[in-house]
């Protein structure tokens, strides 16, 4: 972990924008007195905050012990009975809302389909049914490789109505990393479909699941739902259409009683050593921790058209696509495809046409739709818009500007949620009707979440001095530990700063208390939105006959926010050149999916290592963002390396 230096800030903003009168008043928290009154409660209590919260779930047999805190290892709500998908479903059907339109779906083509709550629950229980005609079981691991298509919606309902819990992997990603993820969670039933649209191509899903299962032993069952008409082999006994068992399925399927600890889903993201790790969140706290949020943050109507931009593959995806909004009974969109497809307009015209209510996305998708220009916007209706959300990274205040005045009217406040997969729900976030917001910050902790900047020691650090992002008690919707590796969760989050959750970012607080966060302090890169690490882009190159070593570095970006750099050794024998390096980009593609190809690839001789052997990342990133090495290099093992480095840059 790069903790030579004090973390520094740079980013100096002063702008401040109070929510307007008319969004407070209508707001469920409606002023800064009224949040900061519930915090101290909160403060003061809180398993007592949690548990009255929790009181508005619907339980089939209630909790006796908020609590159980073995650190670091806690246990919510214990010896509760309780299902996410019946929270999600059932309990909206006994008045008018069963009618409802619980997704409304967009598919990249310009299809469209919605499905009402009684819809869904339908869908959902007969999919249940498929799950355990097909032999899952309640504990059973289901993987899922799906497009953005209401199946994958149903699916991860499906599961969660039986017990089985869900590994959901994101489409973009390559066999070899679905195999792993595969076999890792041990998963005995794979859903996913022929292929899906992105961009005007099709991106086939079924080719790259054989692929996979080719090294899957425990894979017995596959179930395909047709979407794109793409040619796909079927294997007897293994692969089965969705609509065939679909067409023969019961609608009835009661929602399992579920142990409020019951592992809902693993959902894998990289750590700073290479191997992905699966966080595994339960059910009761999820459900709860995600359903408050949802409410008070995207401060959510019954008449509200919600619409996240995130795919599901992602954390953001299973807790503000599905669960935390489904639970609340809201209108949820789901789009299928790229933002600018087949015009950079697409998001504003989704919007214009459904006339969405709030929006959530990224700050790599807003530089990208800032990019196109603002012609695009212009030509829809955007007045539907009451309230806008960010996540992902740290949105930079220009991003911010412009979200707010180009698309929000200088009317529609902006929530930058800060959050991991590890935390499940949003942690520092404004509450729109009550929180001021400066650009750039994600302002303060949601109610009942300790958060704190802190040095190395565990000791808050004074006002605008930079320092480690930590969680100090656990909450709800955290991750219980990393599937099958409880040491790892020790050793990753509970143990480099004693006491304490560290989150691995950096961050500041202000004068007003107000979190400035500033990405990750370890060599995981935020790509487009996404983490990456290093170290699976690093495995991926050295993985080609050619290359003897690689080090990835992130690079400022103006679009991606960061760019992909590799600085890469070749064997001996083999010579750098143009065709090499776009054979090596095509090679990581293959090996982890797009989304990790490097945007530039340097050969060099040798990489900056330290005496002990450790590859310098922080010098690599001086060098591709073309700046001066301003840091310590004193534990640098050949200097000569640098200079080379920099020569082979001009
Ligand atoms: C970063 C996504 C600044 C941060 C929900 C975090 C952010 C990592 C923000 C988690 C934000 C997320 N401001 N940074 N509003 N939101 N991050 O697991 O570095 O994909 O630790 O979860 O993204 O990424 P993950």
């Amino acid at each position: 972990m790069a903790r030579e230096k004090e973390i520094t800030s740079v980013l100096n903003e002063r702008r401040l924008f109070k929510p307007k009168k008319e969004f407070s008043k209508a707001a469920h928290l409606s002023s800064l007195e009224a949040y900061k009154r519930l915090y101290r409660k909160a403060e003061k209590d809180p398993e007592a905050f949690w548990a009255g919260l929790a009181k508005e779930l619907s339980w089939f047999k209630p909790w006796k012990k908020v609590l159980e805190w073995k650190p670091p290892f806690a246990k919510w709500f214990v010896g509760g009975k309780i299902n996410i998908a019946y929270n999600c479903l059932d309990r909206h059907l006994e008045g008018w809302r069963k009618n409802k339109a619980a997704i409304i779906w967009e598919g990249e083509p310009g299809d469209s389909r919605v499905l009402t709550y009684q819809d869904l629950h339908r869908e959902v229980s007969k999919f249940a049914n498929v799950l355990k005609g097909q032999g899952v079981v309640k504990g059973d691991r289901v993987a899922i490789y799906m497009p953005m298509i209401p199946e994958l919606a149903i699916a991860m309902l499906a599961c969660a109505r039986i017990g089985a819990t869900h590994s959901i992997i994101f489409g973009g990603f390559s066999a070899t990393a679905l195999r792993d993820r595969i076999n890792d969670a041990e998963a005995r039933l794979v859903v996913t479909a022929d292929g899906g649209y992105r961009k005007g191509e099709v991106v086939t899903l079924k080719e790259k699941v054989d692929e996979a299962l080719k090294e899957t032993p425990g894979v017995q069952r596959v179930v395909v739902v047709r979407r794109t008409n793409t040619p796909v082999e079927m294997q007897a006994d293994r692969d089965f259409w969705w609509h065939d068992l679909m067409k023969t399925a019961s609608d009835q399927c009661s929602a399992e009683a579920l142990d409020s600890e019951h592992p809902l889903f693993i959902l894998y993201t990289s750590g700073t050593t290479g191997k992905p790790k699966g966080i595994v969140h339960t059910t009761a706290g999820y459900l709860l921790g995600t359903t408050v949020t949802a409410r008070w943050i995207f401060d959510l109507k019954e008449t509200d058209t919600y619409w996240c931009t995130a795919d599901i593959g992602w954390v953001t995806g299973h807790s503000y696509v599905i669960y935390g909004i489904l639970s609340n009974g809201v209108t949820t969109v789901m789009y299928e495809g790229a933002p600018t497809y087949p015009q950079p307009d697409r998001i504003w015209e989704i919007i214009d046409k459904y006339k969405v209510n709030i929006l959530y996305t990224a700050p790599t998708a807003i530089r990208a739709l800032i990019k196109m220009g603002e012609e695009w916007p212009k030509r829809h209706d955007l007045s539907s818009l009451r309230l806008l959300g960010t996540v992902g990274e740290p949105i930079n205040p220009e991003a911010w500007m412009w979200y707010h005045q180009v698309i929000g009217k200088g009317r529609s406040p902006i929530v930058d949620t800060w959050w991991q997969t590890e935390t499940g729900a949003i942690m520092i976030t404004p509450l729109p009707g009550a929180i001021p917001t400066k650009p750039g910050s994600a302002t303060l902790p949601f109610p009942g979440i300790a958060a704190d900047v802190v040095n190395r020691e565990g000791e808050s650090v004074p006002a605008n001095v930079g320092g480690y992002l930590v969680i100090k008690r656990p909450w709800p919707s955290m991750l219980r530990t990393v599937w099958k590796d409880p040491e790892r969760y020790k050793k990753q989050y509970w143990s480099d700063i004693p006491g304490v959750y560290f989150t691995g970012d950096g961050a500041r607080r202000d004068k007003d208390g107000y979190f400035w966060v500033m990405g990750r302090v370890d060599d995981v890169i935020n790509v487009a939105g996404h983490r990456l690490g290093t170290m699976e882009i690093e495995s991926a190159l050295v993985s080609h006959s050619t290359v003897a070593e690689a080090a990835v570095v992130g690079r400022p970006d103006e679009l991606k926010g960061t760019a992909i750099s590799a600085f890469v050794t070749l064997e001996l024998g083999n010579a750098p050149s143009d065709p090499l390096k776009e054979a090596l980009r095509a090679h990581v593609v293959k090996e982890i999916g797009a989304i990790a190809r490097p945007d530039d690839i340097r050969f060099t001789e040798n990489l900056p290592k330290t005496r002990s052997g450790k590859i310098m990342r922080r010098l690599l990133r001086d060098i591709a963002a073309g700046r001066e090495t301003i840091g310590d290099t004193t534990t640098l093992e050949d200097y000569t390396v640098l200079a080379k480095l920099r020569q082979e840059e001009e």
